[in-house]
């Protein structure tokens, strides 16, 4: 591999700053004449390909009332493809690499977001206050600060829609299983499990930073984050996607995958905002590479009403295999532990109760998550939001967040230590054995790989804070770019609102 220079990277970054004044506007005002919404897409690699063929006409899944009128993208191969795919479909559409651009055109209406999730918060404000409706991504943001600005945003231009893109906020099973539990059917709710097992491979080892692809333009790419170059070059190449790994820009698969079952989570508990305190421990095991996020994590987070337990799972069933490891029913999914029975939310959002011994007691009726699109031109087309409420996705999101904090802000110990802290809790302390259990098999030894066990932190939920009773630990937590980042240079995060949990 060719070695990088930093003159490389100033090269790159600077013929990125140049393509960043070079952006391409073409106006043809797609759906204003029959009453469409136009709709503008920021990022469209993957997640964001999906939503591009909601709005071209003829695709199998082309949502009624909207059609595609812009395309945003700072890669150049990425931007060809969706002008290819929107002439095939007969539309000229306005061609961006500069979302900033884009959200001065008069000829959007609203905008899908689907770049990572270091853009999602910044751009989210930027859209709002440019006037335009917003369907983003999840997770909402990169650090929690960013992502109260974001819901102050939305609340100060409230005549705009902002949406988050938690899909199974429009799962009708899991809205009849909420009833059920809120009726007592099953008792009182012990614990609220939720897991993320997903198979996540090495992306592999390189040596320092990488080459940014020509055509990528970097420094709109990194936007707020630090600019640094890439340390990767796995499957997916050096930019794009494997940023889930890397604290810069992702969280790891809780920030990913897992923000999704932890959104129905803290939902089928009834848990209004954060938690009273949060722990976690884990580590990255099985292979080293360049990644940097845990790839096996146990979160606990005590909520008034009554404990949420989150794990994170990368490694397959055993070693070697990909087929992952099922608790209760899912390997991806939610479990409600309550006196007589337990519900299972599976990653569809499809709900089913069972009694204690795994008997099914009933398969809840409606829609699973597939209905959130459609969800989302109704709001544009009421003017109101009811599934994917953008503050429920910034305390799902700051879960997320949060857990990650106590991890960072953790030190390697010993397995017996780690036992200990975990001996008060039930539920705790079955998650942590399934975890022994599943690394065992995995062939990870924690007395030779040491696990990283975090600091309990006290949350003060009305500042959305850590409070501890060592300083060091409560700076270090609050510190943390998960906590707060404020971006960079032209990619500065709008101070929205006071910082503290406004009255609502
Ligand atoms: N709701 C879901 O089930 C679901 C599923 C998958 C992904 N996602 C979310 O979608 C997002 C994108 O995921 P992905 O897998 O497509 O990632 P990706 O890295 O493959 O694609 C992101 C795209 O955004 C572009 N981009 C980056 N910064 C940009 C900017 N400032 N302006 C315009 N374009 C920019 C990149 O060039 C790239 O083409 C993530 O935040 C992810 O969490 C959601």
């Amino acid at each position: 591999m060719k070695n990088w220079s930093r003159k490389d990277f100033l090269k790159t970054t600077i013929l990125g700053g140049a393509a960043l004044s070079v952006a391409r506007p073409r106006l043809f005002g797609a759906g204003s004449a029959n009453g469409n919404v136009r709709i503008g897409i920021v990022g469209f690699n993957a997640q964001g390909w999906g939503h591009l063929q909601n709005y071209l006409p003829g695709s199998k899944s082309k949502l009624d009332g909207a059609i595609l009128a812009a395309i945003c993208d700072v890669d150049d191969a990425v931007l060809a493809r969706g002008r290819d795919a929107a002439n095939k479909a007969g539309l000229k559409v306005a061609e961006y690499k500069d979302y900033r651009k884009m959200l001065e055109s008069k000829e959007v209406d609203a905008v899908v977001l689907a770049p990572p999730n270091h853009q999602h918060s910044i751009i989210t404000i930027a859209a709002l206050q440019a006037g335009k409706d917003v369907y983003v991504e999840k997770p909402l943001s990169h650090n929690i600060w960013e992502g109260r600005q974001a819901v102050e945003a939305a609340r100060k231009y409230s005549k705009n829609i902002a949406l988050i893109g938690t899909q199974n906020r429009s799962s009708e099973q899991i809205m009849n299983a909420i009833a059920s539990l809120r009726a007592g059917k099953l008792g009182k709710i012990k614990w609220v499990t939720g897991t993320c097992y997903k198979p996540r491979d090495s992306i592999g080892l390189h040596d320092g930073p990488q080459q940014v692809p020509a055509g990528i333009d970097y420094d709109l790419w990194t936007g707020p984050a630090p600019l640094v170059p890439p340390t990767r070059n796995g499957p997916k190449g050096v930019v794009h996607y494997d940023w889930h790994w890397f604290w810069n820009y992702g969280g790891g698969d809780i920030s990913n995958q897992g923000i999704h079952q932890m959104d129905v989570a803290r939902w089928m508990l009834g848990a209004k905002g954060l938690p009273k305190n949060v722990m976690s421990f884990g580590g990255r095991f099985g292979y080293r590479d360049d990644a940097e996020t845990p790839n096996t994590l146990v979160s606990v987070m005590n909520f008034d009403e009554a404990p949420l337990i989150f794990e994170v799972r990368g490694l397959g069933r055993k070693k070697g295999m990909r087929a992952m490891d099922v608790y209760r029913k899912s390997s991806v999914g939610v479990v409600v532990q309550c006196e007589h029975g337990y519900i299972n939310v599976a990653e569809n959002g499809a709900a089913v109760a069972y009694d204690n011994d795994g008997k099914k007691l009933e398969a809840f009726e409606g829609s699973d998550n597939g209905a959130h699109r459609k969800n989302w031109i109704k709001a544009l087309q009421s003017r109101k939001v009811t599934h994917g409420i953008l503050e429920e996705g910034h305390y799902s999101t700051s879960l997320c967040h949060l857990a990650n904090i106590s991890y960072l802000a953790g030190a390697e110990k010993a397995n017996a230590q780690l036992a200990d802290a975990v001996a008060s809790n039930l539920a705790t302390k079955d998650a942590y054995w399934r975890m022994l259990d599943h690394l065992k098999v995995n062939e990870v030894d924690l007395e030779v790989t040491k696990p990283i066990v975090g600091p309990l932190l006290q949350i003060d939920a009305k500042r959305e804070m850590v409070t501890h009773p060592e300083k060091v630990v409560a700076d270090a937590a609050n510190n943390s770019p998960i906590r707060k980042r404020e971006g960079r240079g032209a990619f500065k995060i709008p101070q929205m609102g006071s910082g503290t949990v406004a009255a609502s």
